[in-house]
């Protein structure tokens, strides 16, 4: 079973766990509120920030019943300085459900330990198993990053199914009979050793086994979704008119306008070219070497949303006095005969809009 050929990975990060842990006042205890009082904290703040919120909040607040009982005026005071403040105002509110639907005493079910304001998976299964030693698997990002790099796993992480692979992959991991002491020691193995950037690999236990590691790059990992990022396309086309043909290509790329005709493009960075950016490109040198080129005009350019993309393109017309070799790769057709071609919707609203239509089909 795959359970049994990776359990070597859990004992060896059990292993590191012993002699490299952090000793940290939340840690080697089983109180439920004060594992859940730390991982509030945890969830936005640094182990070194939230060391002295921590001990001064459960010096203040050493119980559920005693919190459920203070003004959140004050609990809030406690709180100041920390930042996201709803966890202080969830807290607070937790703790009055904890004493009216459970009897204040800490719920040990899983899914009530779920239900609690502020509560997420992670949360539920950090408390879950500190406290109760239950066999559910955090997945925080240290656990994100150890996981995909000793699977060499590329699905984005906070993909709906990155979630689920990842949450199923550390759930087969986890050591069943000693699941708080894995959750802590994976943790803290990230945390501490298979850091964002420089892992120590050279010295890492589990090397033997680490797929990035054998790819030599570790830094790839985790995954993070693009940020779907706008970034602009600037297209020049070129409307090349030699006597009365015009030069068009099928576009072959694997893309949404494989298959269609466009005229010659010159893609630029930044912004649409202006005619002598244009004219001293390379690729428009590329095109035309020594010919003798006469730049008509340069259209109007025109805006157009392309999945999560803005294209701004604008029409370049050309004249030239005879074929071009360097033109060769193009299909040279009548002008007449370019409605018969098939083209996307961005050169036709490009042809229409600079009113080149009429002039084309003449
Ligand atoms: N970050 C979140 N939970 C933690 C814990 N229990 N120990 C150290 N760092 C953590
Ligand atoms: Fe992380 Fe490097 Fe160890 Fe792989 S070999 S688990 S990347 S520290």
């Amino acid at each position: 079973m795959e359970q049994n050929c990776n359990s070597w990975i859990a004992d060896a990060l059990i292993q590191w766990y012993a002699t490299h842990k952090r000793e940290l006042p939340w840690r080697d205890i089983n109180d439920p509120y004060r594992i859940w009082i730390s991982e509030i904290i945890l969830q936005q703040t640094r182990v070194n920030q939230g060391y002295e919120y921590y001990l001064r909040f459960v010096e203040r607040f050493p119980s559920v019943k005693i919190l459920a009982e203070a003004a959140e005026d004050e609990v809030l005071k406690y709180w100041q300085g920390l930042g996201y403040y709803s966890r202080a105002r969830n807290l607070h509110k937790a703790a009055k459900h904890i004493e009216s639907a459970f009897g204040g005493v800490f719920p040990e079910n899983y899914s009530d330990v779920l239900s609690l304001s502020g509560v997420g998976a992670y949360t539920a299964a950090a408390i879950c198993s500190f406290a109760y030693n239950q066999p559910y698997a955090v997945v925080d990002g240290n656990v994100y990053r150890v996981l995909s790099r000793l699977f060499a796993i590329s699905t984005p992480i906070y993909s709906a199914l990155g979630k689920k692979e990842f949450a199923a992959l550390a759930q087969e991991l986890l050591d069943k009979k000693q699941p708080g002491l894995y959750n802590q020691a994976i943790m803290d193995f990230g945390a501490l050793f298979c850091t964002p950037a420089s892992p120590r690999c050279w010295e890492c236990p589990l090397q033997p086994g680490c797929e990035a590691y054998r790819a030599k790059s570790p830094e790839r990992f985790p995954v993070k979704e693009n940020k779907t990022k706008v970034s602009n396309r600037y297209f020049n086309y070129l409307y090349i008119r030699c006597e009365d043909n015009i030069y068009l290509r099928k576009r072959s790329e694997g893309d949404i306008w494989a298959g269609l005709y466009e005229f010659p493009l010159i893609e630029s960075e930044g912004a649409l070219l202006a005619p002598e950016a244009l004219l001293t490109h390379s690729e428009f040198r590329d095109l035309f070497g020594d010919l003798d080129v006469e730049l008509v005009r340069i259209s109007s350019s025109l805006k157009h949303k392309l999945s999560h993309r803005l294209v701004e393109a604008q029409l370049v017309s050309i004249r030239i006095a005879s074929e071009s070799d360097l033109l060769k790769t193009y299909l040279c057709i009548p002008c007449s005969r370019l409605s018969e071609y098939p083209v996307s919707r961005l050169i036709s609203l490009l042809l229409e809009k600079n009113r080149l239509l009429p002039d084309l089909f003449k």
